[in-house]
């Protein structure tokens, strides 16, 4: 019975707040006033750190090798340079590529890159009228089919015509095989 009067008597004594001190009272307005403050130099410093990362991924544009009139039946090899940016590092690798025509006289465009294990492949070097891998004796057809050790076709390259002249894009898989 006692229990229950005093419970009773609990629930009707009036809440008591803490009140906050003037002390911390301050405290907290200052201290998320200078936080506040110190955001503005730090966020465009992390902005910048971090802008490669949130920039789109570079879309690979098209570079021009050759003038298109140039480009034979007869594969025949070109250099080219690219530029390309991979987050903080910007590099301007050189490439290289097997140009042709194809039946239709369309120009394609082969990576040298042999399907093995990635050694250089050459055009020919054995009269037969074939591409070459010199490290483990892979062979392709002129137009990157892969007839011997290697598992895949020669890669190519997205090419583009323009006022005359060859561009060529991204490496992809071959189109042609
Ligand atoms: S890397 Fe070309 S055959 Fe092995």
């Amino acid at each position: 019975m006692s229990n229950q009067n005093n419970s009773n008597e609990a629930a009707h004594q009036p809440v008591k707040r803490k009140e906050m001190s003037r002390r911390q009272f301050l405290a907290y307005t200052l201290g998320g006033a200078s936080a506040f403050m110190a955001m503005g130099p730090v966020l465009p410093m992390i902005r910048f750190a971090v802008d490669p990362l949130l920039t789109k991924e570079s879309q690979t544009s098209f570079v021009k090798v050759v003038e298109e009139s140039q480009v034979t039946a007869e594969p025949q090899e070109f250099d080219f340079q690219i530029h390309q940016v991979d987050g903080w590092y910007e590099s301007d690798p050189k490439l290289t590529a097997w140009i042709s025509r194809d039946e239709q006289g369309n120009v394609f465009a082969l990576s040298p890159v042999c399907k093995h294990l990635g050694c250089t492949i050459n055009w020919n070097t054995q009269n037969d009228n074939e591409y070459h891998c010199p490290c483990h004796d892979a062979k392709y057809t002129k137009e990157g089919k892969n007839l011997a050790v290697a598992p895949n076709p020669l890669d190519e390259y997205e090419v583009e015509i323009r006022d005359g002249f060859v561009y060529l894009g991204p490496v992809v898989p071959n189109q042609h095989v």
